[in-house]
């Protein structure tokens, strides 16, 4: 059996329960799997009370990644360069922290989308903590060139600096944003939850793939890709099960068929 949770604030709607519920049930894994509402000045303690009770893993979610980053004991190379962590492993001795986020994106793009991100141009709107929690997994599927644009531009080329080590990334301003055609724009602003669309060289978007990290609506940015004579429109549910199916697999070492639970949310 194993214990597992999700703490957020707010946590109630939630639907990594109902998805790893599924996983569990498609394996035959016996599993619980809870909601936890963190006290937002009190996620570690929180965390230790359900390490204390027997819990085995969990997932973090806003706004608390980034203490999770530093409740974790050791981290995988791809939680280290997120400086973020949504999964912990609970070990005899060790909390083990990874990001799910960006493999579940990759995973989005690649096996339930179709596409190869390899020798692509790609382009990032924002250079937040979504953003910084993506980079690695794109840079590993060897695009030819990733590019980061923010509306402060400082932020989009530290994040390029940070990761150059690993890929092709560039980082500068919305503003810098130029109208050639690029093949995959993914918007990790937090624009969408202000109902707003960064105003930037609508070009860009001729035949591209454009995603949008959030899901649940028809957001401005997918509106704007559709007026923008995109080729292909996404959000971001395939990637919270996809991120979700990284997890479960963490914790129990089998992997979960995610199509049939995206068709199940999707009705
Ligand atoms: P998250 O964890 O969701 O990435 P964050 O770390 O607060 O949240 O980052 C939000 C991102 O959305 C930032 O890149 C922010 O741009 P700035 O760095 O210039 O603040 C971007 N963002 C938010 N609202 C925006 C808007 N209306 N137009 C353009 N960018 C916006």
């Amino acid at each position: 059996m194993y214990n597992l949770a999700v703490f957020g604030n707010p946590i109630e709607h939630s639907l990594s329960p109902a998805i790893h519920a599924q996983f569990a049930q498609q394996l035959a894994i016996q599993a619980s799997y809870i909601k936890i509402l963190a006290p937002i000045n009190n996620f570690a303690q929180a965390a230790q009370q359900f390490i204390d009770s027997g819990g085995d893993g969990f997932n973090i979610t806003v706004p608390f990644k980034i203490d999770a980053y530093k409740l974790a004991t050791e981290l995988t190379l791809n939680a280290k360069m997120a400086g973020a962590v949504n999964t912990i492993k609970v070990t005899d001795s060790q909390l083990i922290g990874e990001n799910t986020d960006g493999l579940g994106l990759v995973n989005d793009l690649t096996q339930n989308l179709g596409l190869s991100l390899k020798d692509k141009k790609i382009l990032i709107l924002g250079a937040g903590g979504a953003t910084q929690g993506i980079i690695l997994p794109l840079l590993q599927q060897q695009p030819s060139r990733l590019m980061i644009a923010n509306r402060t531009a400082s932020k989009a080329e530290k994040l390029a600096n940070d990761f150059s080590k690993y890929g092709p990334a560039y980082g500068f301003g919305l503003d810098k944003i130029k109208s050639d055609p690029v093949d995959i724009i993914i918007n990790a602003t937090s624009a969408s939850l202000d109902k707003k669309m960064p105003n930037i060289a609508p070009g860009c978007a001729e035949h591209a793939i454009c995603y949008d990290l959030m899901y649940g609506e028809q957001t401005p940015f997918m509106n704007w890709a559709r007026d923008n004579h995109a080729l292909m429109i996404a959000d971001g549910l395939g990637m919270l099960v996809e991120q979700a199916a990284h997890s479960f697999e963490f914790w129990t070492e089998k992997r979960p068929d995610t199509q049939a639970v995206i068709k199940n949310l999707r009705g």
